[in-house]
């Protein structure tokens, strides 16, 4: 019998950039899911109609490819695993790998689908790559807990990102609100705070490793002014925690606030997100950051109520951005 799973998207609520330096995050699933639909078969099939890919292969080939990318990471090459990633159908290949490794090298005919938005800053790959590895353990007869299944995403990220902070695959596999520090890895928040939220697509996609690169190099050149910005998202994260334990709606306004200013300050925001927050804040949102990567992709404002989200929504909508209203606090990786 085929087996179905599900993962969510992931919406970074303070911390992103920041955390790739061991800092303090805070992040949330959010109710747009890709689904994943394995069964045990001869070979391997990869279907993944998002990205126009259908292609049959050997269990051979998926696991040598797998041996090759992880001797690419035991060498830090990781322009070499970037260059891989280009290819829509490398990063799922390797995770096919990575799931079957723990299956006794079987093979698998597998079909991604999902309704995350396409490299918007919603970790649309990480919750591809979670369901991937999620069915196909499910239909080899393993269970898809969340640590298994983030660790087995976490390579294909690798492909996509080049060395992320793992983030995004802990946060789309445990599922609802998580505090995550890259070198203790996720932990899950006992939290479900009732907010408004709305999330504003610019339609611009930059790539994430570009993105985390500015962060670096300024590390580098800067290293006193972006040890001062890192000490600032420590703290704001922190605070992040005790706002989201009281429900605090305006605090948490407040904290994406001050976020957006030391983004802005290193430099991966980008004009058009820019104009989404100012619409968002003048429609009298309680504040306002991008999410993710930045350079596009998204950002997320909080609003105090069901009609204040409506107005921000219509804002960021006249200011030509993509409102998405969708629930945070989503389940993580689920069988379907
Ligand atoms: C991307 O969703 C989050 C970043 O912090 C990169 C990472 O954590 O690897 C920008």
């Amino acid at each position: 019998m085929a087996m179905r799973v599900s993962a969510p998207g992931k919406l970074i609520l303070l911390g992103e950039h920041f955390v790739v330096h061991d800092c303090l995050a805070v992040a949330a699933a959010v109710e747009k899911r890709a689904v994943a639909t394995a069964l045990p078969h001869e070979t391997v099939v990869i279907d993944a109609p998002d990205y126009s890919i259908r292609q049959e292969m050997t269990t051979g080939d998926v696991l040598s490819f797998l041996s090759e990318a992880q001797s690419l990471r035991e060498k830090e090459d990781v322009e070499s695993l970037k260059r891989l990633g280009r290819d829509p159908l490398l990063p799922l290949k390797v995770v096919t790998g990575a799931a079957l490794a723990n299956c006794s090298g079987k093979g698998v005919n597998v079909r991604v689908t999902s309704d995350v938005p396409k490299a918007s800053g919603m970790g649309s790959g990480s919750a591809a790559f979670v369901s991937l590895a999620g069915a196909i353990l499910t239909a080899h007869g393993r269970e898809p807990d969340a640590k298994t299944v983030a660790d087995l995403a976490y390579v294909g990220d690798v492909l996509c990102h080049g060395k992320p902070s793992g983030i995004d695959n802990n946060t789309v596999a445990f599922g609802g609100y998580l505090k995550f520090r890259k070198s203790s890895g996720p932990e899950p928040l006992k939290v479900s705070p009732k907010l408004h939220v709305v999330i504003g697509s610019t339609g611009v996609s930059a790539p994430t490793s570009d993105m985390v690169q500015i962060n670096r190099d300024w590390l580098a050149l800067e290293p006193a002014r972006v040890d001062h910005l890192l000490e600032q998202a420590e703290n704001i994260s922190q605070r992040g925690l005790d706002a989201l334990k009281s429900s605090d709606a305006h605090a948490l306004g407040a904290l994406a606030n001050e976020n957006q200013v030391i983004l802005r300050e290193l430099g991966v925001s980008h004009p058009f997100l820019e104009k989404l927050i100012i619409a968002a804040r003048k429609a009298g949102a309680l504040g306002a950051k991008l999410s993710g990567a930045g350079g596009g992709g998204i950002m997320y404002a909080i609003c105090d109520g069901e009609d204040a989200q409506a107005r921000v929504a219509e804002a960021i909508k006249t200011a030509g951005g993509k409102p998405i209203l969708t629930q945070l606090g989503a389940q993580g990786v689920r069988k379907e």
